[in-house]
C-alpha cells in the first residue's frame, strides 16, 4: 500500500511527534499533515527541527471538531490517530476528557474517514484494553477487560474503529503497543518523571510494593511497526506491539539510578494507584509475521533515553511549571508527605 499524505493526529505529542519524523524520513515522496490540539502534552518544541521541513504542515484544532477534521481529511489518504489524553493517573483524577477524546474524537475522525474513501485508517492503541495479565500473553483476539477510565476509553476507540470496517467495509488498522519509552515523553509518565527527578536529587515516587511489570518498548521500534502495519497489515486486522522487555517497576527504577550515579535513598514508596494493573504481557507473532522486529537492546535504549534527558534539560525544564506542578502537587503531595523510604 503506498500513501502519499498522511493526516497525524496528535503528532505534537511523544510517540506522535517520533512518528512524523520517522514517516518523512522513511519515504521522501510522503506528506504529513499534523492536527493536534495542543493540549498540556502537546509541544511544538517537540517537532522544531521539522520547521523548514516543506512536506510538513501543522494544524493546532480538536479531533473532536467536524468542520477542521473534514478539512484536513479532504486533503489526506489515510489518518494516523495518536491524539488521545494518554495518561492513566489524571483518568482517574477526572475522566471526562478521555471520553471527548478518545472515543467521541475517534468517531469524529472515523465519519471523515469514510467520507473521503481513505485508503487505510490507523488507530494506535494499547496493551491497556486487555486488563491485568497474571500470565501468559494476550494475543489480538483475547477479551477486552480494561479497568481504568484511560483504557475503558481507548476500548471504547478500538470497538468503534472495528465496528466501521464491519459496517462499511473502512479499511481500518489497531496497533496495540507496550510501555513506550525514548526522547519527548511528558515528564508525568513514570521513566521522564523518575529521570528528571532523579536529575535534580527530587524523590521518586514508586506506587504501592513496585512489583508491578510493564513490557518496555523503545519509542523507535514502535514507530517501525505502524509503518508496517500501515504498509503490509491486512485491514480490518488488529495488532499487538511489544517490546519483549519485561521489568518491575522497582527493577527498572534501580536501573535509572544506577545509569544516573544517584542513590536509593531518593525512591519513595508511596501509595499505590487505585485499580492499578500488576502485569500487561502482548504476544507480538501476527506483527513479527509481517516483518517486524523489535530491533535494539534495552539496556542500551534505556542509556540512550537516560542521556537524553541529561542533556536536553532545555526541553524539560520548561514542562515542570504552571499546570504542571498544580498536577504534580495533586497527584504527589499526600502521598509524599505519607511516603517511606527503601530499605
Ligand atoms: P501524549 O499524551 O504524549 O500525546 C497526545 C497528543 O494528542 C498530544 O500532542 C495532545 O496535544 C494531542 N491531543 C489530545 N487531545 C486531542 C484532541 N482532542 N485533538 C487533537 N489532539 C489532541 O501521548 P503518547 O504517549 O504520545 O500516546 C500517543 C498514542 O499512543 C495515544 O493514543 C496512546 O493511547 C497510545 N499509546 C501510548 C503508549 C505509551 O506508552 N505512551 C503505549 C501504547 C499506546
Ligand atoms: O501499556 C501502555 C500504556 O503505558 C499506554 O497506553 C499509556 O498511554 C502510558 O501512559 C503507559 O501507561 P502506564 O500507566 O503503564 O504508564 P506510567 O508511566 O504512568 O506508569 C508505569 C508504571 O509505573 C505503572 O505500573 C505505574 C508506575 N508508576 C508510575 C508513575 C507515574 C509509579 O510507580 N510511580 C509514578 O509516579
Amino acid at each position: 500500500m503506498t500513501l502519499r499524505h498522511l493526516l497525524v493526529t496528535g503528532g505534537a505529542g511523544f510517540i506522535g511527534s517520533n512518528f512524523v519524523r520517522h514517516a518523512l524520513a522513511r519515504d521522501s515522496a510522503v506528506r504529513v499533515t499534523v492536527l493536534d490540539k495542543l493540549t498540556y502534552a502537546g509541544n511544538l518544541a517537540n517537532l522544531a527541527d521539522l520547521a523548514d521541513e516543506p512536506r510538513y504542515a501543522f494544524v493546532q484544532g480538536d479531533i473532536g471538531d467536524p468542520e477542521v477534521v473534514d478539512q484536513l481529511a479532504a486533503e489526506a489518504d489515510a489518518i494516523v490517530n495518536f491524539a488521545a489524553e494518554s495518561h492513566v493517573d489524571r483518568s482517574i483524577d477526572a475522566p471526562d476528557a478521555f471520553i471527548q477524546t478518545d472515543v467521541h474524537g475517534t468517531f469524529v475522525l472515523l465519519e471523515a474517514a469514510r467520507r473521503h474513501g481513505h485508503a487505510r485508517y490507523l488507530q494506535v492503541s494499547t496493551d491497556e484494553v486487555y486488563g491485568n495479565v497474571a500470565t501468559g500473553s494476550s494475543s489480538e483476539d483475547d477479551p477486552l477487560r480494561p479497568r481504568s477510565p484511560y483504557s475503558a476509553s481507548k476500548a471504547a476507540g478500538d470497538l468503534l474503529v472495528l465496528a466501521y470496517h464491519a459496517t462499511y467495509g473502512l479499511p481500518v488498522l489497531v496497533t496495540r503497543a507496550s510501555n513506550n519509552f525514548g526522547p519527548f515523553q511528558y515528564p508525568e509518565k513514570i521513566i521522564p518523571l523518575f529521570v528528571t527527578n532523579a536529575i535534580d536529587d527530587e524523590p521518586l515516587p514508586l506506587y504501592g510494593d513496585g512489583q508491578q511489570i510493564r513490557d518496555w518498548l523503545f519509542v523507535s521500534d514502535h514507530c517501525e511497526a505502524i509503518s508496517a502495519v500501515l504498509e503490509r497489515g491486512e485491514p480490518g486486522e488488529v495488532y499487538n506491539v511489544g517490546g519483549g522487555n519485561e521489568l518491575t517497576n522497582q527493577a527498572l527504577t534501580n536501573a535509572i539510578l544506577e545509569l544516573l550515579g544517584k542513590p536509593a535513598t531518593l525512591i519513595r514508596r508511596v501509595e499505590d494507584r487505585p485499580g492499578h494493573d500488576r502485569r500487561y504481557s502482548v504476544d507480538s507473532a501476527k506483527l513479527r509475521a509481517l516483518g517486524w522486529e523489535p530491533s535494539q537492546s534495552f539496556e542500551d535504549d534505556l542509556a540512550a533515553t537516560v542521556a537524553w534527558y541529561r542533556d536536553r534539560d532545555d526541553w524539560w525544564r520548561p514542562l515542570k511549571s504552571g499546570e504542571y506542578l498544580d498536577y504534580y502537587r495533586r497527584q504527589y503531595g499526600e502521598r509524599l508527605a505519607n511516603s517511606a523510604m527503601v530499605d
